[in-house]
């Protein structure tokens, strides 16, 4: 048994989570915690919510509320979310927590007595019209090391470089849009370059071997391009005052802050248990991990453990096992463009489908490369796997021994040589997975997992109890006790990563009860997990279908949010040449009545319509197809451009022209009038 710590990346505060939350980060810091509480290990897995930051400032300005109202906003969905997706975190705190000021700013003096600060007074950018430094997020400008345009003062989200403001190339305020001046200021640095050659040692040697590629590759960039001092204090009113004389009006750089939220959440975490937080980050017998996504890396691998390095006392990151980005159908996830799947949102369009996220998004998990989560994909994953093997598995096993058994696990016989085989190639399985989680490759891990249910409905095929049962039930009990063992199997096993399944499964199996409660060295050692004898309880189904008219409706939301952004980004036009009276005169606008509507065959945006313009009725072709039924519009009124010249639209005479807008939603709409006027109306 040992000792872990598991961090998980503390959320920014400025909006609700989504699914690149859940694969990036705290599916696998999940699974990982359960798999080791199971095994029996003292585990401290601690979260919270990161509350301070320009990200938080700059929600609040944009919903016009203070930060506090933000946060608090956020911190109540974020928590739920992570709760009703059984996100077992020892303790959720947040950075606006007393405990958590108090902690962060007695880490800070500690550091400034003990001398680890540079002090310094240099330019930093400066906003004269917002009155205000631009700090971090504050200053939007180009990445000098990529060449994104979009980088923050920070850091740049394209190539995960943490830089200084004054980096950027033409940086912008993001309050006004100005140029930024420069202005004097004083601030408090801590030098990572004479951390720079025991980093590399630390990480780059020591960890060769058994960190992630993507996370050692990021480092070595890092300190191949040389660290410089960095500013752990900010011109900000948001945030853990600087706790100094000469401090005063200044704040806690949010990533000096922030990372120290996984020591106040252990600390808070203890003294509600009566724990001993120290055991959990000073004893060098305990192993750190934080989980992270890759845009947290240079945070984790560099800076946080240059902290605790000046420190002194605590121990450092065993592993660091960040992940990739998760696009979603194609375009990079956006709190800002709405392009996401919140989970609060998931779970009204599928209660109860917990796991079915969790799988999806572990199966395809972005950890070595970026992924594309596809509401396709989810949906396959769903039916032609949760359901189609690991659901028909259990539901077959449950039926028969409910069916043959009146539900009490048949004595077996002798065993054949393919219930030995299966018996012993279940018992590896417990070993196969726990070698894929320890090397944090959970996505290998859940499929192993899906191929214990492989390994029963394979031996249910074969073995075919439902054609044996009337000439030889003796085999068949041996059959279906084998079945049961392997479901049994499958009730511990999946409990990290399916754990509302696993559950269920166990409740439908009537275990719980804790003379048949297994372990995973049950698994891998024991024969008989559940005795000859036991009860089961009735089937239930564990996965359900999902209809693809279920997949739609997700994809409709995602095209209308896509059409909403097209919309919200598009340039009106600028005015065109000035015009006589005389000229507007000669447009014969008019009021008429659409009387009938059909499709023009072989058209996808042609609608033919009979419309009386008061003067006479008469045919006109409008492009309006693609954003109306032909049936909604007969009756309604709209204006006529009556006297453009006739023309033939795909064998059609078109006698005039319907005035037409684009709607934010990216459909069209008639310009039409408020109350009802009699045809043939003019328009002036
Ligand atoms: O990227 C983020 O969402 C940050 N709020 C993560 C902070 S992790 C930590 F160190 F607290
Ligand atoms: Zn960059």
């Amino acid at each position: 048994m040992s000792r872990y710590t598991i961090t998980a990346a503390l959320p920014y505060t400025n909006g609700p989570v989504h699914i690149g939350h859940l694969a990036g980060v705290y599916v696998p810091a999940d699974i990982y915690a359960r798999f080791l509480r199971q095994k029996g290990n003292d585990v401290a897995f601690v979260c919270g919510s990161d509350e301070h930051g320009v990200p938080i400032t700059l929600k609040a300005k944009k919903e016009g509320i203070t930060p506090q109202e933000v946060v608090d906003k956020y911190h109540a969905i974020i928590k739920k979310s992570f709760q009703d997706f059984g996100i077992t975190f020892d303790n959720y705190s947040r950075t606006s927590a007393p405990i958590h000021h108090e902690t962060a700013s007695e880490f800070f003096k500690e550091l400034y007595e003990n001398g680890k600060f540079i002090e310094k007074v240099d330019e930093q950018l400066y906003d004269a019209e917002a009155d205000q430094f631009l700090a971090d997020r504050f200053v939007i400008g180009t990445c000098p090391k990529c060449g994104n345009e979009e980088s923050y003062g920070d850091q740049c989200e394209n190539c995960g470089t943490s830089h200084n403001g004054t980096d950027l190339i033409n940086p912008k305020s993001a309050i006004t849009g100005n140029v930024p001046s420069l202005k004097q200021t004083k601030h408090w640095f801590l030098p990572l370059d004479k951390y720079e050659p025991w980093l590399r040692e630390w990480i780059v040697e020591g960890h060769k071997n058994d960190w992630k590629s993507n996370v050692l590759g990021q480092v070595k960039s890092w300190l191949d391009d040389g660290l410089r001092p960095r500013a752990v204090t900010r011109d900000l009113d948001w945030g853990i005052p600087v706790p100094l004389e000469g401090g005063e009006g200044k704040v806690l750089y949010v990533w000096f802050d922030a990372p120290i939220g996984y020591i106040s959440s252990t600390k808070e975490w203890a003294t509600e248990t009566g724990k001993d937080w120290e055991l959990y980050w000073k004893d060098k017998g305990t192993k750190l991990v934080h989980f992270i996504g890759k845009d947290n890396i240079v945070f984790h691998c560099i800076i946080f453990p240059a902290m605790l390095k000046a420190q002194g006392e605590y121990i450092l990151p065993e592993n660091v096992p960040a992940n990739e980005f998760l696009n979603l159908e194609g375009a990079k996830i956006s709190t800002s463009k709405n392009w996401a799947v919140w989970l609060h949102e998931y779970l009204e369009d599928f209660p109860e489908k917990q796991d079915v996220l969790r799988y999806a998004l572990t199966a395809n998990a972005p950890e070595t490369k970026d992924n594309d989560f596809t509401w396709k994909d989810f949906q396959t994953r769903n039916n032609s796997e949760l359901v189609a093997i690991f659901g028909n598995f259990i539901n077959r096993v449950v039926v028969l021994t409910n069916k043959y058994y009146n539900g009490q696990v048949p004595v077996a016989g002798d065993f054949s040589q393919v219930d030995e085989e299966t018996l012993e190639k279940l018992k590896e399985y417990p070993g196969i997975i726990t070698n894929s989680v320890e090397r944090y490759r959970f996505r290998e891990a859940t499929s192993e997992l899906m191929n214990v249910a492989r390994l029963g409905n394979k031996y249910l095929a074969d073995e075919e109890p439902w054609k044996q049962i009337k000439g030889n039930p003796e085999r068949v009990q041996t059959i279906m006790n084998v079945a049961v063992q392997i479901a049994t199997a499958l009730s511990v096993l999946s409990e990290p990563f399916l754990p509302f399944t696993s559950t269920k499964l166990k409740g439908i199996l009537n275990i719980g009860l804790s003379e048949v409660e297994n372990s995973w060295e049950d698994v891998a050692s024991k024969r008989v997990l559940l005795p000859s004898g036991h009860q089961i309880g009735k089937a239930e189904l564990l996965f359900a279908k999902i209809e693809d008219a279920e997949i739609q409706v997700q994809l409709d939301k995602l095209e209308a949010t896509k059409l909403a952004n097209e919309n919200a980004s598009k340039v009106i036009e600028p005015q065109k040449e000035i015009i006589e009276f005389e000229d507007f005169t000669k447009l014969d606008i008019r009021i008429g009545t659409i009387l009938e509507a059909e499709k023009v065959p072989k058209t996808k945006k042609l609608l033919k319509l009979k419309v009386d313009v008061g003067i006479d009725t008469r045919t006109i072709v409008s492009g309006i197809a693609e954003s109306f039924k032909p049936a909604d519009i007969i009756g309604q009124q709209v204006s006529i451009l009556v006297n453009l010249a006739p023309r033939k639209i795909r064998g059609v005479e078109s006698q005039g022209m319907i005035l037409m807008t684009d709607t934010t939603d990216g459909k069209l709409a008639f310009v039409a009038p408020e109350r009802e006027v009699k045809n043939g109306e003019s328009v002036s």
